[in-house]
């Protein structure tokens, strides 16, 4: 996607270093940093310097081809993935992108591993802004269809929550990408954008992105969604996911549920959109994923720019409360439309998924 005209990916390799757009510092700052080592790559993941479910499992494949820079010996193979798996609990894609690299990695010569793991971090990318593509070619007929079931009506309003958009992942963006190409065929698309504290990724992420794109959008207060569905403003929803069961329970930025059980309430469409690297075939109920729990300063601080232009941090809260930050939360199957994936649309259901991907009939959990 394009940032003042100029199309950019949130990483890439220059030689044997990476660079990625620096996300804590958006959207009052666009800069990228560099990684140089499989402990940068880890700090960027924990830090959020880098975030959403395709980009953590995009960078730590980097991670351990910046490793292979270091050591290419199979201990310290053994060790990055190990670093790298520990930096966030929740988002599926970092365990798949460090398997499928030592998958790739380990049966070759110490020799051959440098230029492999680039090579395979690459490979990942790539297919990573293909599959967000033709979720977006998915997406798209969706929102048509549900637009000329309208009416096609002058504002087709799609809410979504958190940032799944081009900066969740390599390019495109999981549920953005059906919204980007609505936009771009000439739909009157406007999204509602959910801010989603604490850490608002959407009123510092999407919106950022949405706007650099010309895509019409509203920040919304996290408390308002259903406000608006009950009084017939929102006609779908799109979210990602950090990680969805084998029957199709999924599990995204905190504050998914209540939307998806407002929508419910109000016979909203609520979609959501993922690549199949962010299916765990391995569990079948969503009450089974680890949810991650964050630094409660994120609850209790807040960071935005002052009218000097100067970005500033600051506490909310009385200084003796505590606070809980507990990042995401569990959507059950029975609240989700369908899932947008790669090769199509399914239900939200072992049998839905197992039909676009039979090959995982044998490991998928029941
Ligand atoms: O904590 P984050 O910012 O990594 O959480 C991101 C989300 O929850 C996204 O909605 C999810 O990863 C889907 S992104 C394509």
């Amino acid at each position: 996607m394009k940032i003042a005209g100029r199309s950019t990916r949130t990483i890439w390799p220059t030689g044997t270093t990476v660079r990625v757009i620096d996300q804590t510092r958006l959207p009052f700052e666009v800069i990228d940093v560099e990684l140089r080592t499989a402990a940068d790559a880890a700090r960027a993941i924990r830090t959020m310097i880098v975030r959403g479910a395709p980009l953590i499992g995009a960078t730590a494949a980097y991670g351990v081809a910046l490793a292979m820079t270091e050591d290419s010996s199979d201990a310290n193979l053994a060790k990055a993935s190990t670093l790298l798996n520990a930096t966030r609990p929740t988002a599926v894609n970092l365990a798949w992108a460090l398997g499928e690299m030592r998958r790739t990695l380990a049966p070759l010569p110490t020799a051959q591993r440098v230029e492999a793991g680039f090579a395979k971090a690459a490979a990942i990318c790539e297919a990573d802004v293909a599959q967000c593509r033709a979720i977006g070619g998915h997406g798209l007929r969706i929102i048509e269809q549900l637009w000329n079931n309208a009416g096609k009506p002058d504002r087709f309003n799609i809410l979504t929550h958190c940032n799944a958009g081009w900066l969740a992942c390599v390019d495109w963006g999981t549920a953005l990408a059906p919204i980007y190409m609505a936009h771009d065929a000439g739909l009157p698309v406007h999204v509602w954008v959910d801010e989603t504290r604490p850490r608002n990724q959407g009123a510092a992420l999407t919106a950022f992105e949405l706007g650099a794109h010309g895509v019409p959008h509203t920040v919304i207060a996290d408390n308002t969604g259903g406000h608006l569905m009950q009084r017939g403003q929102v006609a779908m929803a799109i979210v990602g996911s950090d990680r969805t069961t084998a029957s199709g329970d999924v599990c995204n930025k905190i504050g998914t549920y209540l939307k998806a059980l407002a929508a419910h309430a109000h016979n909203v469409p609520f979609y959501v959109a993922l690549p199949s690297s962010t299916v765990d075939w391995s569990l079948s109920d969503g009450m089974a994923i680890p949810i991650e729990e964050r630094d409660e300063d994120e609850v209790a601080c807040i960071a935005g720019r002052d009218k000097d232009g100067r970005v500033q941090e600051v506490r909310l809260l009385p200084e003796n409360s505590k606070a809980l930050n507990i990042a995401f939360d569990v959507t059950p199957a029975r609240y989700v439309t369908g899932l947008i994936t790669e090769r199509g649309v399914c239900a939200a259901s072992r049998t839905g998924l197992l039909g676009l991907f039979p090959e995982h009939a044998k490991d998928a959990a029941e």
